[in-house]
């Protein structure tokens, strides 16, 4: 891909990023590239149904609610190993981190399916990653039109600046926890919903507090999910299934081909 088919990040896009936590990019994605997604995201969910796959970490019925995660699905479908190394997307990840380069920690798909869903409750995510330092940050695609009712991501602005506070259990935890996971400092700052329409996407640092609402409209809500690891940050032995496999000593930078660089200055 030439320069040409970059995204045009601004200066100030890089700003916002830094000072709230989260930045909402619109048409990143073609409606094509979209429908490629999907049609594999389609094929992951059969194959998983078929042959009985363990693509998640967790599949208790708690958690089930919440959303089908389908993890490192580029190892096994090459549409989604292009996707995770679309310089377009990668591209953004690396200039909102100001880093030399940034590698991938994984993918996921992310379903939350109609009726009987549940919200994902208040979190951040560094806290779960086997990582000494923050600066991990997730890209997350819209398949779907995500509304409110569709359960589009919602986020507490300037909660990155907290660092990190104590892990909830996601599978298991009240949905309407901020107040819960919030400092007092933070009571009077107001979430931000991010509708997105399919191809658009926010990019969220891992320490910003987010939410989904459960899915309420009769259609599933469909997120491909790309987390980059930006260069400098060291592994830290923590339990994560894609953690256990990584055979990198604590204290170590990331490398290897489990982490490949996506996209580099
Ligand atoms: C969600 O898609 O519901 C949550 C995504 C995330 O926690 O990063
Ligand atoms: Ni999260």
């Amino acid at each position: 891909r030439g320069p040409m088919n970059l995204y045009s990040l601004t200066e100030d896009h890089v700003r916002f990023y830094e000072e709230h936590g989260y930045v909402q990019l619109d048409n990143v994605l073609t409606m094509d590239e979209v429908e490629v997604l999907r049609r594999a995201v389609a094929q992951a969910v059969d194959d998983k149904n078929k042959y009985n796959l363990n693509l998640g970490p967790r599949t208790d019925e708690g958690y089930a609610k919440v959303f089908l995660q389908m993890v490192n699905l580029w190892e096994r479908y090459p549409v989604l190993e292009d996707y995770i190394h679309n310089v377009r997307v990668a591209e953004i990840a690396r200039k909102l981190t100001r880093s030399k380069y940034v590698r991938l920690w994984h993918d996921q798909a992310l379903i939350k399916y109609p009726k009987d869903s549940k919200a994902t409750a208040w979190h951040q995510d560094t806290v779960y990653w086997p990582m000494n330092e923050a600066g991990g940050l997730s890209c997350w695609m819209a398949l779907d039109e995500v509304t409110v009712e569709r359960g589009c991501m919602w986020f507490v602005p300037g909660s990155h600046k907290l660092g990190p506070l104590p892990p909830i259990d996601l599978g298991n935890v009240l949905p309407d926890n901020l107040d819960a996971v919030l400092p007092a400092s933070f009571r009077g700052v107001k979430p931000v919903a991010v509708e997105l329409k399919p191809g658009s996407c926010t990019f969220h640092n891992g320490l910003t507090f987010h939410y989904a609402g459960p899915n309420v409209t009769d259609i599933p809500r469909r997120a491909m999910v790309t987390i980059f690891i930006p260069a400098g940050i060291t592994y830290k032995k923590h339990t994560h299934i894609v953690g256990d496999r990584s055979n990198l000593q604590p204290g170590e930078e990331f490398h290897g081909p489990l982490f490949p660089v996506l996209a580099r200055d």
